[in-house]
């Protein structure tokens, strides 16, 4: 065998810890030619962290950029000052990015400086808007334009990257290796292979799970969910869990406007094996996040997201998730459809599966095995 190649995957926050552990693991086990090392830059810390453990993944290097209330340009400038010499010290043959937060466009560039070739999991997704979301647009754009592989969750994301000049043969619709960490968490829940958590506040009323944390709907959008929120938990058939993003724009204005409201559950982010088992026995979920508009159709939960556009309209067009934008009356009107219309609700809640068939992280591992050979 030829020497063992050096992958460095460089991830900091929870959803590209949730997507690339599946990825990580596999290498390690099934790709004996390639030695996997991880550096989390923790632009992210305890929500990271969370995921790490429920990962077992011991990072190899460990940057500890996290600040309380950080600005965009320092942790960009932060990522790429501290990561140069992890970038510096070994003879890497590739970086491997997820996404589209700042540590994905900021260690894309760093590994692109030192001449490092990068290859980005869940490429071509597209807004068109450089506003939405802020600033993911634009770090995905940046990141496809640095990448030498591009491993793209659907059809879709592809025609997007084909359409902005990428060359085909370095675009590959592997699907999304999110799914693969949904898929085997809740077959082990259902198995009995992980524990449930116990809530005790869980009572079989239809639930409500939300979550929110998109820079578009500071102030007044996260201002017009808590009013719907209080809205909808005033219907004695429904309670609310809210696990709140620990970003204190908007962790504060949440706690203020409902930390006091009966029957809306305010929790610390939970582990994702919890949060799995929480939208397994959610009535329809109501959310800006990304990676949940992926994995709720893999669970058969309706999702209304709480954005004006998406870049993932896969779901969309199958009718499983719906666009009601950060605004108070289209989340009551819209919940409430869900809530009482159970011919609307059944349609919303067919399991399907556009972002992944829970194999992304095979096909991954085997083509950076390939690229590299
Ligand atoms: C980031 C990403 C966003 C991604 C989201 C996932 C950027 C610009 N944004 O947004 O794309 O969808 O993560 O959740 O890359 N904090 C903690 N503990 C934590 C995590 C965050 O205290 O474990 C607080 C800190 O005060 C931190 C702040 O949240 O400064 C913001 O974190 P940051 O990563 O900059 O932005 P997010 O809003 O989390
Ligand atoms: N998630 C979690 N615990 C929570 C809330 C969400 O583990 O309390 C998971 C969720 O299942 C999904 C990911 O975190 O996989 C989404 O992360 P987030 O919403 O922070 O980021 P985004 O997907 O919008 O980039």
């Amino acid at each position: 065998m030829d020497s063992v190649k050096q992958v460095l995957f460089v991830f900091g926050t929870r959803p590209e810890a949730i997507k690339l552990s599946p990825v990580v693991r596999r290498m390690r086990q099934a790709c004996p030619e390639i030695a996997a090392r991880v550096c989390v830059t923790a632009q992210h810390r305890e929500m990271l962290d969370q995921v790490l453990d429920c990962f077992e993944i011991r990072p190899d290097f460990d940057l500890d950029l996290m600040t309380p209330g950080q600005t965009l340009a320092a942790v960009t400038a932060r990522i790429l000052t501290a990561l140069d010499p992890v970038l510096e010290r070994e003879p890497w043959d590739m970086v491997v990015v997820q996404g589209d937060t700042t540590t994905t466009m900021a260690a894309s560039l760093g590994s692109f400086y030192r001449g490092i070739p990068v290859a980005h999991v869940e490429a071509g997704l597209r807004t068109g808007d450089l506003a939405q979301p802020f600033p993911e647009e634009l770090n995905r754009v940046v990141t496809s334009r640095l990448a030498a592989l591009h491993f793209a969750p659907t059809e879709g994301a592809r025609s997007n990257l084909l359409a902005e000049g990428t060359p085909e043969g370095r675009i590959f619709v592997t699907g999304n290796p999110g799914i693969d960490a949904v898929l085997s968490v809740a077959e082990a829940l259902g198995q009995g292979r992980l524990t449930s958590r116990d809530w005790p506040w869980l009572d079989g009323r239809k639930l409500i799970v939300v979550t929110a944390h998109r820079r578009e709907s500071f102030g007044d959008g996260i201002e017009q969910i808590c009013g719907a929120l209080a809205e909808l938990a005033r219907r004695p058939d429904v309670q609310v869990a809210w696990p709140v993003h620990r970003n204190p724009r908007v962790c504060g204005p949440v706690t203020e406007r409902l930390g006091d409201v009966p029957n809306i559950q305010l929790l610390d982010p939970l582990d994702y094996v919890a949060f799995v088992d929480l939208m397994r026995r959610s009535h329809l979920l109501l959310t800006d996040s990304g990676g949940i508009q992926e994995e709720a159709p893999s669970l058969g939960k309706p999702v209304l997201v709480m954005r004006e556009s998406t870049e993932r309209p896969e779901a969309v067009d199958a009718g499983t998730v719906k666009l009601v934008g950060a605004d108070s009356c289209r989340i009551v009107c819209e919940a409430t459809r869900l809530l009482d219309d159970e011919a609307e609700y059944c349609r919303m809640t067919r399991i399907h599966n556009p972002y992944g068939d829970g194999h992304a992280s095979e096909r991954i591992a085997a083509l950076i095995g390939r690229y590299l050979a």
